[in-house]
């Protein structure tokens, strides 16, 4: 752990605004600093920087936090090697002490230098004797050169359940150490331990930053799982990352490909498409949309022409437009994926298709049109009806012109005439928008579906005053300070909720401490996102004009009272439930006339 002096100091020396600036185009407004959030989608700036709070908070989203958590969510590090980062960055020394707490496990640091061990075991292992049938396999079968094997540092791993553990154990890597590096598992029957990659072909899995960050390895016969992949690690979260994005990264500001396997991807790299990465055995996620977004605005996606493939691009297509991503669908004719198509028929033809790459409407018209029978009028009529719905989900109107003529052609149906329909398939479409959206503000107010503090949708009436206690008491050292010497009777049993219990705990914790209370030590214990949260419930007080000691008592007898309603309306007393209530509405009005 980092002395928690420390953490401060590291903070004290990353100004906000600078470190949020160097990756997020910030405009000074008065006071305060906006931008578009990189943490979600929208076109109007509402993501702030709060210089004189060193916080930031997304009025879009939800997130916000200190120096820390944006690191931690931008980089995607967790708290410690997000501090890391910036003491890095403001070159701090953090004393080597301060790593390899004994109940954590292996710090991500540590993951990736056994990674690197690991890829040049592998990689030895290939060119060896022991190795013969993996380089046969890569260069006969799939026809790879050894120039393409080091460029992506194949390796193979040996069809033995202990070499390659022997082996990291003389680097001095500890079985525990191999395990959370997802390289060693315990046998059930046996109770040993055996290497997980065992007889495979293994591809590295490097990340932008240049880290060997996992594997995967392939069979070489048609045995089961076809691929194995590193699982989640500390140095490595399944969907977030792009197979070859750190070669793709600095070829693609034009165009992308994205196809769905490691060789398709080898191959195309092989074949002179330098611009190809792979999603790694998920379907695409939203995070890899957004890890797309920032490198380039136009993606080609050439996934496999079975119906699986078909599903996936589908839905890359929907992930990718949402981020602003153009996207242009390439089907490969003649073969099962890219891979096979270049071998089979050559980078000419390649290329020739990647120009041919249809936009994402010729796409879907085409399933659409093969799906109907068009030289019937039932046929038609069905084909026209989905054709024009899906000409009205375009949000701009230059689109759907150019998509309504494409229609018409393809239809033959006088354009004007379609276009009456898609008139009506849209006033529908924004229709049921809009319902959607007051369905959410709705749930959203009441505390339905809250991930980040599930217990509101309980108590309505408590949550929301504790929400305003926890503000209070954040923003406010004098109220922080009044509760900790007991002059405002405050518990943890008070609070109806777990998170806000959790919060407040966290918080007399060390305003008990002797470093006092700091918003950024939370993050120790907080999820970003329940920094975010922490973060709003400041906001909203610091827009309020009255913070002062009365607030905070009042908010505290509400919370008080709804608890004690809420406990006899659990217990089925409906008249000490009515009697609560009445005590209530009396001191409220106490209250006011005092
Ligand atoms: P080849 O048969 O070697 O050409 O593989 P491919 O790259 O064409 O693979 P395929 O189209 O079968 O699968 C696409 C991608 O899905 C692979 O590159 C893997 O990332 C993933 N994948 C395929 N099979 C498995 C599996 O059995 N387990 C896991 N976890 N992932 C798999
Ligand atoms: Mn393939």
């Amino acid at each position: 752990m980092i002395p928690k002096e420390l953490v401060l100091e590291i903070r004290d020396r990353n100004d906000i605004e600078n470190v949020i600036g160097g990756f997020v185009d910030l405009k000074r407004t008065g006071t305060n600093v906006k931008g578009l959030c990189p943490f979600h989608n929208e076109k109007t700036p509402s993501f702030t920087v709060f210089p004189a709070t060193q916080s930031f908070y997304c009025f879009g989203c939800g997130a916000g936090g200190d120096v820390i958590t944006f690191i931690m969510k931008y980089q995607n590090l967790d708290y410690a090697d997000a501090v890391e980062y910036l003491a890095a960055r403001a070159g701090i020394n953090i004393p080597a002490s301060s790593f390899g707490g004994e109940e954590k496990g292996p710090s991500r640091k540590r993951i990736l230098e056994m990674n690197v061990c690991a890829a040049r075991y592998f990689r030895e292992v290939l060119f060896s004797p022991e190795g013969k049938v993996g380089l046969d396999y890569l260069m006969n079968k799939r026809k790879l050169s050894p120039a393409i094997i080091k460029r992506f540092g194949l390796g193979f791993a040996p069809d033995s359940p202990f070499s390659m553990l022997d082996y990291m154990r003389k680097q001095g890597y500890t079985d525990e150490e191999l395990r959370s590096g997802y390289f060693e598992a315990i046998s059930q029957k046996t109770n040993k331990p055996y290497s997980i990659f065992r007889n495979r072909v293994m591809f590295p899995i490097i990340n932008t930053a240049g880290s060997v960050i996992a594997f995967g390895g392939r069979v070489m016969d048609d045995s089961k799982p076809k691929y194995l992949n590193t699982n989640d690690t500390p140095a490595y979260k399944k969907g977030k990352n792009l197979f070859a994005l750190n070669y793709a990264k600095d070829l693609c500001g034009e165009r992308l490909i994205l196809c769905e396997g490691y060789m398709d991807v080898i191959a195309l790299h092989a074949a002179g498409f330098g611009f190809a990465v792979a999603g790694l055995g998920t379907a695409l996620t939203s995070d890899q949309a957004r890890l797309i977004a920032k490198y380039t605005k136009k993606v080609i996606l050439t996934y496999d022409s079975d119906e699986a493939g078909q599903r996936a691009t589908e839905r890359a297509i929907s992930l990718l437009s949402e981020v602003g991503v153009d996207v242009k669908v390439l089907v490969v004719e003649g073969a099962k994926d890219p891979d096979e198509f270049i071998g089979k028929f050559g980078s000419a033809a390649f290329e020739r298709l990647l120009d041919g790459s249809r936009s994402k409407f010729s796409y879907r018209a085409d399933a659409v049109i093969k799906k109907h029978d068009i030289s019937t009028p039932d046929g038609k009529l069905a084909a026209s009806k989905e054709l024009c719905a899906v000409v009205a989900a375009a949000s701009s109107s230059v689109e759907r012109d150019l998509n309504l003529d494409e229609a018409a052609r393809l239809l033959s149906i006088d354009k004007k005439i379609l276009a009456e329909d898609v008139e009506r398939a849209r006033r529908k479409l924004l229709k049921e928008e809009k319902n959607k959206l007051s369905l959410e503000a709705y749930t959203s107010a009441r505390g339905i579906g809250d991930k980040i503090n599930p217990d509101i949708a309980k108590n309505l009436g408590a949550a929301s005053a504790e929400s305003a206690i926890l503000g209070l008491l954040l923003a406010f050292p004098e109220h922080r300070a009044a509760v900790a010497s007991g002059k405002i009777e405050l518990s943890p049993d008070d609070f109806v909720t777990a998170f806000g219990r959790r919060v407040f705990e966290a918080m007399m914790k060390l305003e008990g401490s002797e470093l006092g209370f700091d918003i950024t030590l939370l993050g120790e214990d907080f999820s970003p996102d329940e920094m975010g949260r922490i973060q709003r419930m400041i906001r909203e007080r610091m827009m309020l004009t009255e913070n002062g000691s009365a607030v905070l008592t009042a908010s505290i007898d509400t919370l008080k009272f709804e608890r004690a309603i809420q406990t006899a309306k659990d217990s089925g007393d409906k008249l000490a439930a009515f009697e609560a209530k009445r005590r209530m509405i009396m001191e409220n009005k106490k209250r006011i006339h005092k």
